[in-house]
């Protein structure tokens, strides 16, 4: 009864979904790592699929747990970085809509030592770092005709002016069609099972906002979605 309920806007539509977070190796035994779980980008891709999309989730380091939400969608697990931008070039040309909601990590080690670190070796004062190519934003300048490309941003300032000021910076800088922005604090965001989202389109303008479930977010996020590809 409930799945007749569930509009069938996204038919046919092909959604590329990059959920969780990378992890950049220190060594064998050691990551820099985020505290994404991956839930919000998962209720994206049951969402998507509930609503007649064939949705493919390019999944980093989400537990099995969390993935299991994700019934009738095609996975693929990814760890680091370059291998999420690796994934998402390859499903990217036959998107009609990409959704980047992974934490991808700024920074990764310079070097990947291929033996655990030990202080037998001498104290480990610094490790340096280079940074990641900005995926969504390649994404983004290399989109196909008629794509609809969607970003996220994590925002930790209480001053929602200041945040959605921000988020416009940040919709225009990577040139994608809509920002999602969260406020990430104690009640919201990551690790939490609720989750705050306004949502910025074009010219800046809040074309969406949501808040409670992540499947309610998802929503949103879809209906924003949907609502300018009917735009076009
Ligand atoms: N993102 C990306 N590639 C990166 C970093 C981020 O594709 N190397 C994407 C994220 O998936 C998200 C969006 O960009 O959809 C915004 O991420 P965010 O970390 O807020 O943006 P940054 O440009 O990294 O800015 P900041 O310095 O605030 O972290
Ligand atoms: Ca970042």
């Amino acid at each position: 009864a409930f799945a007749v309920l569930v509009p069938q806007d996204l038919d046919g539509v092909r959604v590329v979904i990059s959920a969780g977070g990378t992890r950049e190796p220190i060594d064998p035994v050691r990551y820099l790592g985020n505290r994404s779980s991956g839930r919000q980008g998962v209720a994206l891709a049951a969402e998507a699929a509930a609503r007649g999309a064939s949705v493919t989730l390019v999944a980093a380091n989400i537990a099995q747990d969390v993935l299991a939400a994700a019934s009738g969608v095609r996975v693929v697990p990814v760890a680091t970085a370059r291998e999420l931008q690796d994934a998402m070039a390859d499903a990217a040309p036959t998107a009609d809509v990409i959704i980047m909601a992974a934490a991808v990590a700024d920074y990764r080690p310079a070097t990947v030592s291929t033996s655990k670190l030990t202080k037998e070796d001498g104290v480990l004062e610094r490790i340096d770092l280079l940074e990641n190519d900005d995926v969504v934003a390649g994404l983004a300048a290399a989109r196909v005709p008629g794509q609809t490309i969607v970003a996220f941003a994590a925002e930790t300032d209480p001053d929602a002016a200041a945040r959605r000021d921000r988020a416009r910076r940040k919709r225009e800088r990577k040139g994608v069609d809509l920002l999602a922005v969260n406020l990430a604090n104690e009640e919201h965001g990551f690790e939490k099972a609720d989750n705050a989202v306004e949502i910025i389109g074009q010219e800046g303008a809040v074309v969406g906002e949501a808040a409670g479930a992540k499947r309610v977010v998802a929503a949103a996020i879809l209906d924003a979605v949907v609502g300018l590809r009917a735009s076009r």
